[in-house]
């Protein structure tokens, strides 16, 4: 965790794979998976408010929010590690990281979500993006990294490829770092969220 904290004061984004076997995250999957499996995910949609829209050609996952909280014990787990991370970033980084939100999300085969930052147009309270993932045996040629575009505000330049394995932890700041999911050739899962700042008085 240190680590993960040390790069992402120095660049804005980080990346931390598993030590295997990550035992929480395997728990994580098999929920999401059997969430998934009994009908209860929606398909994600883009925007917010009135602009609220299913569009299959820019994002196919599908997804059901946490409850604040955790629903689950293995939920109140990951929850509980995201707070201890959310106050080390307070110390260390002064972000003024207040409440978190996230949600499972399953990309079926063939579906991808195309290059985006996370912030909404106009709102400006989505800090930072945190996605845990959910895939054991991720293999080269099944597709569905992530790209991340290691250049502030840019979409053109350097990259990173993140494979989508059990247990890796990527963070990135949500207005500052473009990004997309390339086409999955297996179902993909995670656990991606975002810590917002505390509403203005
Ligand atoms: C998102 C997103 C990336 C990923 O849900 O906004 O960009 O790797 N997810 O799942
Ligand atoms: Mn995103």
């Amino acid at each position: 965790m240190e680590d993960l904290i040390a790069d992402l004061k120095q660049n804005g984004w980080a990346c931390m794979t598993a030590e295997t076997p990550d035992l929480d995250a395997i728990q994580l999957m098999r929920e999401c998976a059997s969430i998934c499996a009994a009908g209860d995910f929606t398909q994600a949609a883009t925007g917010r408010g009135s602009g609220l829209q299913v569009r299959d050609g820019i994002r196919g996952d599908q997804i059901l929010w946490l409850p604040p909280g955790g629903a689950t014990a293995d939920q109140k787990t990951w929850l509980a590690r995201l707070e201890c991370f959310r106050l080390a970033i307070n110390q260390q980084l002064f972000l003024g990281l207040f409440e978190y939100e996230g949600h499972f999300a399953v990309y079926p085969v063939g579906s991808f979500y195309k290059a985006h930052l996370d912030q909404h147009a106009g709102a400006r309270d989505r800090i930072l993006t945190v996605i845990l993932y959910l895939n054991a045996d991720w293999q080269p040629g099944d597709g569905g990294e992530l790209k991340l575009w290691t250049t502030p505000q840019g979409r053109e330049g350097n990259y990173q490829l993140i494979e989508p394995r059990m247990g890796t932890i990527v963070c990135f700041m949500s207005d500052e770092f473009w990004h997309e999911v390339l086409p999955t050739n297996k179902e993909r899962m995670s656990i991606t969220g975002w810590f917002r700042k505390a509403p203005a008085a």
